[in-house]
């Protein structure tokens, strides 16, 4: 189970639609979490969204363990492969 801990969705509201909106993004419009665009830059799974999350791309903020532990960042990793499309 999830231990009480919060869902994908709600770490996503929390952490990341700030700047992804509905999975776009506000910052670069053409880097956008739809499989379309993200698959282009190799983010195929939701272990490509945790990853992603420690080491991105120009203009979004690194996410460090101590700010999204793994549970979370896969969780919210399985969230954006399953919600945007
Ligand atoms: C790119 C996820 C938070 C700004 C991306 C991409 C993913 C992603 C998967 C790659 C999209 C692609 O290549 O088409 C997330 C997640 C977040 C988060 C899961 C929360 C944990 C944010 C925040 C901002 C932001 C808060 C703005 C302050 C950007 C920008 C890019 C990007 C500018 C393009 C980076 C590049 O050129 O490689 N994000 N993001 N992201 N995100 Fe985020």
């Amino acid at each position: 189970g999830r231990g009480g801990g919060a869902t994908g969705a709600a770490l996503f509201a929390t952490h990341c639609a700030g700047c992804h909106p509905d999975g776009g993004n506000t910052v670069n419009p053409k880097k956008t979490l739809r499989p379309a665009d993200r698959q282009a830059n190799g983010i195929r799974t939701a272990d490509d969204v945790a990853a992603f999350i420690r080491n991105p791309g120009q203009g979004m903020p690194a996410f460090p363990p101590g700010v999204i532990p793994p549970g979370d960042a896969r969780r919210i990793g399985a969230y954006v492969i399953a919600a945007f499309r």
